[in-house]
């Protein structure tokens, strides 16, 4: 499966990205904000592309290296938390430092929500962000999900239990959003149990 767009392509991980991926999350700002990581060895990475078969099979998670045209492989972005029965998935995302700011965070969204709302037949993509991750929070408003809420004691960390923001983007909001309007491309075939 192949999801492309003006400048990006979403894609499965294979083997080789596994260098890309290590050179990126190695760097704790990638990952400050994150139950796992910075990652210490390229084993780490090989590790997480070798899981993702199985995990895409089994409806646990959908993920997708992004890769720039000129550039090559810039970051991650991918669905969890699918609910067949209520048509929801939960987006996460994380880039290179390089290309933060870059625009690849709207265009990745507007690709993975296109996959989503018109292929998979989903209604609704949540997303979480981190309390004090101020930026993340400017980037989801920034492409238009909308902010709902404080989860208390969410997600464990290490030893830790955080609260989460809790954010959405309904099939609805997609269709009148600058996401939207962004040129789709979709090859290949779909994930089967990630089609609702
Ligand atoms: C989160 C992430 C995917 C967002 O992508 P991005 O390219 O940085 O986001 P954008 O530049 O499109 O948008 C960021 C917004 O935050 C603003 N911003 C930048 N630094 C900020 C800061 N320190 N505090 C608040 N807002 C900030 C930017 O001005 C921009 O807003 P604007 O579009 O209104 O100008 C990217 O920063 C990343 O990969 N971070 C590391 C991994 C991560 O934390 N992922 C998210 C987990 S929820």
């Amino acid at each position: 499966l192949s999801v492309g767009g003006p400048r990006l392509t979403l894609r499965y991980a294979v083997e080789r990205d596994a260098v890309a991926l290590y050179e990126m999350a190695r760097d704790p700002q990638v990952t400050r904000f994150f139950s796992w990581g910075p990652y210490r060895r390229p084993a780490q990475a090989r590790a997480y592309i070798a899981r993702q078969p199985r995990e895409r099979r089994e409806g646990v998670r959908l993920d997708f290296v992004v890769e720039h045209a000129e550039h090559g492989v810039i970051g991650v972005t991918g669905l969890s938390e699918l609910s067949r029965r209520d048509r929801r998935a939960t987006v996460g995302t994380w880039f290179g430092r390089a290309w933060w700011g870059s625009g690849a965070n709207a265009e990745s969204k507007a690709l993975l929500a296109a996959l989503a709302f018109e292929h998979l037949g989903l209604w609704r993509l949540g997303a979480y962000s981190h309390p004090e991750h101020s930026r993340s929070a400017a980037a989801l408003r920034g492409i238009g999900f909308k902010r709902e809420g404080l989860l208390r004691g969410y997600h464990r960390h290490g030893e830790r239990q955080l609260d989460v923001v809790v954010w959405s983007l309904l099939c609805g909001d997609w269709e009148g959003s600058r996401l939207r309007s962004e040129p789709v491309r979709v090859s290949g075939g779909l994930p089967r149990g990630w089609v609702v």
